[in-house]
């Protein structure tokens, strides 16, 4: 059944292995609909991971952030394709040949291809290191990657919370602002510099919010997912 607050939860997977992972799912059960398979799970699980969480009726987005020359990319996402994954992510930096070389070759049917614009955990002083570039506002920057995706025509961006509202400012509905940095109050923001509250990030605009520890480390997670959904609900009536 579709929901329309929690078809917009990705759950992230990032989880030591297979076992873990498929046991979050089995807990969370049918409302959480999309789940998100990084670096960590995909490295230990290995892709048939993905026809696994498949069987179980999720829609996968696969967070490999993509960053190769475009020949590279395109195949990896040709690979993600055929596996049915329903979006994935490539690094905005990349530049724009890769970019329109993973939408060229997602093709018309295949996985929505976000771009992650500057990750969350990044704060000025890491941007200036990386750019060589001083001084770096984030969202300046975050808002000038995020036109590089439009140009290449994808679909949408990942973004931190606060990094919705200009997004959307600039680009307007063209692009999906997918946004991990969500923390329940009372949470531990751990590595992430850059977060809020699921009702914080509906009320700046997010159409797709991703949650990672706040679930997959709760006591019991299908109660903090939940406690997410209402969060979130909240912030879109708001
Ligand atoms: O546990 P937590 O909720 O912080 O997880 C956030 C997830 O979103 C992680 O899987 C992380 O890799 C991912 N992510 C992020 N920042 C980005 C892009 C993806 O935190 N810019």
């Amino acid at each position: 059944m579709t929901d329309p607050v929690k078809d917009r939860i990705i759950v992230a997977l990032d989880l030591p292995t297979r076992k873990d992972a498929l046991q979050i799912v089995d807990a969370l059960g049918d409302d959480a609909q999309i789940v998100k398979v990084g670096a960590i799970l995909f490295t230990e699980a290995g892709p048939s991971l993905l026809d696994e969480l498949k069987k179980r009726g999720k829609r996968i987005f696969l967070d490999l952030k993509f960053h190769d020359i475009p020949n590279t990319v395109a195949g990896a996402v040709r690979a993600a394709a055929r596996r049915g994954v329903h979006m994935l992510t490539v690094h905005a930096a990349g530049g724009q040949a890769m970019l329109e070389a993973a939408r060229e070759a997602a093709g018309p049917d295949g996985p929505d291809v976000v771009a992650v614009t500057l990750l969350t955990s990044l704060v000025s002083e890491d941007v200036e290191q990386v750019f060589g570039r001083s001084p770096v506002s984030l969202v300046d920057e975050v808002v000038r990657l995020a036109s590089l995706a439009v140009s290449a025509g994808l679909p949408g961006v990942v973004a931190s919370p606060t990094e919705v509202k200009p997004i959307k400012r600039s680009h307007g509905d063209v692009l999906k602002v997918v946004t991990p940095g969500i923390r329940l109050p009372g949470d531990d923001p751990a590595d992430q510099s850059r977060y809020a509250t699921p009702e914080d990030a509906a009320r700046a605009g997010a159409d797709f919010i991703v949650v990672g520890r706040s679930v997959t480390g709760a006591k019991d997670p299908a109660a903090a997912f939940d406690a997410v959904a209402r969060s979130f609900a909240s912030g879109e009536r708001a």
